[in-house]
Parts: C-alpha cells; structure tokens; sequence
C-alpha cells in the first residue's frame, strides 16, 4: 500500500510527537522542546529530544533522527506501513480509499510480475508432483531437503514443451505477454513460442522486495548444454541490476540485533547463496556474470563495505582482480568492499555441505580489507628481484590509488600502499630473502594480514578527516532540512548523492541520507544510522552541522518552522539548484582558466560571482583557478 503526502501530513498534523512518544519515553518540557533519556542506548544525561514544532525526534547519543512514524519503526520494529496503519487508527484518519483508475494501471503494470509469481508458483507445485521425482532426489543429494524448499522457493519444471505455457494460457495469459515476461520463447524463424525452462530445477529470482523477476534453471543433467539458464533481460528484469538474494539477505540484516553488525556476502552462484543463508551469513550472487558497476552501487545501498567471496583457485583470482579494477574508481570512505577466501577451491556450498554451518561461518568471516587485497594482488604480479621490478611495483601503486576518483580516499590509498611497499623490505634484512618469503607468504591466501594491518582502513580515516571540516552555511541548513525530512531530496537525490548539497565535506553525509531515504520506508532505517555512526559519525557532527545551518540565516527560509511545507519543499529545491549551478560555474571558471581560455573566462567569472552574492555566503572562498591573465 502507498500513501500520499497529503494523507501523511494529515495524520502527523492531528498527533503531537511528544504524546506518542511520551508514553513509552519519560519527557521533560525544556523550551520548545522535550528532553527524555535515549530509548535507543543506555544514557546518564538526557540528549533524546522532541520537537512538536517539527515533529521530529532527535536523539544526539545514538545520531538518531526520524519522525513518529520512524520512531515507531526503530522502537517497535514495525514495518513504514505498520507504523502508519498505528498512527492512523491513534490520529482517527481512515485509511485511504482505492482509486479506481490508478489500480487499474497498476494491475496492467503489475501483469508480468503476476505470470512470473504465478509460473514460480507452478514451479514449486511440480517439484512436489510425480513428474518430479529426480528433482526431489537430485535436491536431497545436494543436501538440501524438503524442508528449505519454501524459502528458497525452489522448483522444477518439467520436460514437456508447453507445460508451463498451457498451465498459463489456461489462466487466460496470452503467449506474447508470456514472451515478453521470459518464460516462453519465440522461435526466431517464426512459429508456437515453447517454454524456456525444461527438466530444470527452477531458482526464482526476487527482486529487494521479494516479487518474483525471473528464474535461473539448473540442469539435473551433466551433459546438458547450460549448465544453468537464466531468464532474459526484460522489463522486470534488468541483470545489470539484480542480485540473487538480496530480499533475504536484507531481511536477515534488518532482523540482526541492533548493536550486531551483519555481513553481506556477495558469492558466485545461486547453490552458494543458499548455502550461506542456511549458515545465517545473509549473501547474494550476480547472475552468472561478473559484478558490474551498477549492482556495486546497489550493494552499497544495504551495506558500507560488503564482502566479495571467492574461490582460492586461480579463476576465482582472476575474478577477484578483475573486481578490484571495476570497484577502485567508485570507492569512497562509505563504500568499498572487503574480501574473503574460501580454502581449498571449494565453493560455499561445498564447504556447508563438507564441513557444516560453523566452518563455513568462520572461513568467511576471515576478510582482507580492499587496500590489501589490492596490494597483495599487484606485489604478486611478478618477483621483485631486481631495482626495475620494486620500482616497477611502486609506479603501479601510485597510478592505482590515483584512479580513485574520491580525493581524499586517493591520499590515504596511496599512502597505505607505499607504506604496505616500505614494509616489503625491514631496513635490517636483506632485500631478496624477505621479498621471497612475502611472496610465499600471500600464495597462501589472506591469512596472515593481521601482521601488516594496523589502525583503521583508508576508508575511516578519510571520512573523519572530512567530517572534520565545516560545511558552507547554505549547504550545512540543505542538509538539515533533508535530514529532519528525508523526501525534500526528492528528484534530486541522485545529485544530492554527488554533489552532498554542493559542498564536498557534506558527501559522505548525503550519500548517507540518500541511502537512509532509499530505506526509509523499510525496517532497515536502523541499519543505516548504524552504519553512519559505524563509518564515523560522531553526535557531535550533528550538533556542529546545525551551527553551520544557522549561519546561513535568511539564505535558508525553509529551515523556518513556521513555513508550511510546499513552501519548505519548493525553497529547499531553489537553493538546492542554486547550489548546484555554483558547482557547475565553479568547475566551468576553474577549467576557462586551465585552458587560457580568456574568451569564455571573464563571463564565467561574472556569472559565477553574482551567484556567490545571491546566495549571499558568508565562505570567503579562494579562487581554485590559477591567475594566468596579465593584468
Ligand atoms: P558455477 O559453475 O561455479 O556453478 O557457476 P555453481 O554455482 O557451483 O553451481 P553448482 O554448485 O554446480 O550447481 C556459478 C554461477 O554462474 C552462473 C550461475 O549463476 C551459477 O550459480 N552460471 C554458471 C550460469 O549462469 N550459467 C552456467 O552455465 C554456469
Ligand atoms: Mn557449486
């Protein structure tokens, strides 16, 4: 069920937060506000505060922030709809009416995802028939008995051309619609479509919320051509995107006790994913393909720093290293990856299956984190055994740190990396004993790490340094405002992801707020303030970020209290955009200047220092470009 803003505001405006949360947290009116003790750790002194005016909590020793309809969520574990269904029945709102015209169109939207649920459904059914009884046999062998069907939802689907197609057109499903969900297939020259899966085990593929987008189909058979099929890219299924698993593996994470903090494991196949929820490890796959760049980005929305799984194997090497490059580029100090080896060439499931749910849990707890599995892959590229090969080394180390697009995690990258090289070589030992030993020493995998790791990753130490620094005024109260209400991003999340309200020591807190908003509607809110504070966050960069906010004064009227909220969510949006054509100006002077370009310079300039007065800032900010013009 979706509920409109109007409806929300309309039961937020009939309930005074410091009621709600008032009977389950003792408050004590202080000014505007209410100060309590944290309902979320186990405080002395009260920094819990609600704010009726903005109807927001606040609680400044976890770094919580929310709404009722978020403090619900965090204290009672209730779902974004289970919250509201409560507070809507306390406010006496009814619930919304069904509109007709919209539920139409969502039925015709929804049409493929009801074949594709229906088919899986059909799918489980088969495997319990007679026609599947070697599915059934071949499953037990692989140890999985019937009892993990149902939440892997496993299936068969049986020999016949058209079984599934007949089952379905007698639903009333038309073939082309079957086509076009990729569960039948055209043939090219023309004639009947037939089904695409046939004598397969049938793993359904879930989209993060559960609905069924497609199957992969294993063959019982070893001499079958695939050995696994998978559906085709359609319009409810993008591969680029999709990652196996993920609806358990989030739900695994969001039920982890508060205060625990799950992996998430990304291994290579469907079997293994399996496995690793059967072990309570929450894991996912791509689908037969490696990792691209845009289920990275997805990864990072339900986790900071998931772990990559492969085998010890020299393909699984060659998997791993090819990972580091596609993911180097995209790193920042909130999203990286750790890496972890599973021994002896085997694969998750065969480990669960050899050696049991413990073993597996402790093979893949053992990580290397992203800057040594990077430098351990480059030092073992080729021997150094000669002045030209470390020198060599130590070109490679550089230029690989500066492919980081994020500036500062470039720093720590290439620091850590020549540090990790100086250590190759004790000053005390002879250089070529040592090197050897190194080298024999990583053959063996990750395991001793712990020698050469120390203090915290590149990663940490690059988002404290920038939540150091303080913000601009205008950017600090954008940034505010979207934290107090997470939907004024809106369209604009993407940019706010990039840009951290126009301002580069606000990014690793917007991205954070974006993947907050991502999740917000969802159990996994708590999850991702976990990971803020994990990552960082101190309670007192929230405290620092509303003296920056203030500062901007007039230039933020949409942090007002008193301004109804089209007005906070169209002034937000102004300045935002604002903001973002300074960005733009700025990198447009900095590149006229590069270039000597004295044409297109002094407009640009012009433009760019009007804007400056506009947003009336109080940041003296020195310009970045080089004086090249004579004067
Ligand atoms: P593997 O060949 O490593 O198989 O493929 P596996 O996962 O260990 O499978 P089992 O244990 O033999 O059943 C890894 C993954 O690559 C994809 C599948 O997603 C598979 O799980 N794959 C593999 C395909 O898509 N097609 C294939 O033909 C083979
Ligand atoms: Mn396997």
């Amino acid at each position: 069920m979706r509920f409109d803003e109007r409806f929300l505001d309309e039961i937020k405006s009939r309930l005074r937060p410091s009621d709600v949360i008032g009977r389950t947290v003792k408050l004590r009116k202080q000014g505007r506000e209410y100060v309590g003790l944290s309902p979320f750790t186990k405080e002395k002194t009260p920094s819990f505060y609600v704010n009726d005016d903005k109807g927001q909590f606040f609680d400044f020793s976890s770094g919580k922030s929310g709404d009722l309809i978020s403090f619900l969520q965090e204290t009672e574990r209730l779902s974004f709809v289970e919250a509201v269904e409560r507070l809507a029945a306390e406010a006496g709102v009814p619930l919304p009416a069904v509109d007709p015209q919209a539920a139409a169109q969502e039925t015709k939207r929804q049409g493929l995802l009801d074949w594709l649920e229906m088919a899986a459904q059909w799918f489980e059914a088969e495997l319990r028939r007679p026609a599947g009884r070697d599915a059934r046999a071949y499953l037990e062998r692989r140890g999985l008995p019937e009892k993990e069907w149902a939440r892997f939802r496993l299936g068969f689907s049986p020999s016949g051309r058209t079984a599934l197609k007949d089952y379905l057109v007698a639903k009333g499903a038309r073939p082309g619609e079957l086509v076009d969900a990729g569960l039948l297939i055209a043939p090219e020259e023309g004639g009947a479509p037939y089904d695409r899966f046939r004598d397969r085990i049938i793993f359904p593929i879930l989209d993060v919320r559960g609905r069924v987008v497609s199957f992969g189909g294993r063959a019982m058979d070893p001499q079958a051509r695939a050995k696994y099929l998978n559906g085709p890219e359609t319009t409810a299924f993008h591969k680029g995107h999709q990652l196996y698993g993920l609806s358990e593996a989030r739900k695994m994470i969001a039920a982890a006790p508060s205060g625990e903090e799950p992996p998430l494991l990304v291994v290579e196949g469907y079997m293994d994913v399996i496995a690793c929820q059967r072990a309570g490890i929450p894991a996912v796959a791509a689908m037969g393909t490696a990792l691209g760049e845009e289920q990275m980005e997805v990864l990072w929305r339900h986790h900071p720093e998931p772990t990559l799984c492969f085998d010890g194997d020299r393909a699984g090497r060659q998997a791993a290293a090819r990972a580091i490059d596609r993911a180097l580029p995209l790193l920042t100090p909130g999203k990286s990856f750790k890496f972890a080896i599973v021994e002896g060439g085997k694969d998750p499931d065969e480990v669960l299956r050899e050696q049991g749910p413990a073993a597996l849990k402790s093979q893949l707890s053992k990580t290397a984190p992203f800057v040594e599995a990077l430098f351990l892959r480059e030092k073992d590229l080729e021997p150094l055994d000669t002045p030209e090969r470390r020198a060599g080394l130590k070109v490679r180390l550089r230029k690989l740190a500066a492919t980081i697009a994020d500036k500062d995690l470039a720093a720590e990258y290439k620091d850590e990396l020549l540090r990790r090289y100086e250590a190759l070589w004790p000053t005390a030992a002879p250089v070529n004993t040592v090197g050897g030993a190194a080298r024999a020493m990583s053959q063996h995998g990750w395991k001793q790490r712990k020698a050469v790791q120390s203090g915290p990753t590149p990663e940490t130490r690059a988002a404290t340094e920038r939540m150091r620094a303080s913000p601009k005024p205008l950017s600090a109260a954008l940034a505010v405002a979207a934290l107090q209400d997470l939907s004024l991003m809106g369209d604009n999340i993407e940019l706010v992801d990039r840009f951290g309200f126009g301002d580069e020591r606000l990014k690793d807190f917007a991205q954070e707020l974006v993947r907050l908003s991502y999740e917000a509607d969802h159990v996994e809110m708590d999850t991702a303030v976990r990971q803020l504070q994990a990552r960082g966050l101190d309670p007192s960069f929230l405290r620092a970020l509303e003296q920056d906010a203030r500062r901007a004064g007039v230039a933020a009227p949409f942090l007002d209290p008193g301004a109804a909220r089209d007005q906070v969510r169209a002034l937000w949006k102004q300045a935002f955009d604002l903001l973002v054509r300074l960005e733009a100006l700025e990198r447009a002077v900095a590149e006229a200047a590069r270039d000597n370009d004295f044409t297109a310079l002094p407009p640009l300039k012009a433009e760019r220092d009007h804007l400056r007065r506009l947003i009336n800032s109080d940041w003296a900010h020195e310009d970045a470009e080089k004086p090249v013009l004579p004067h």
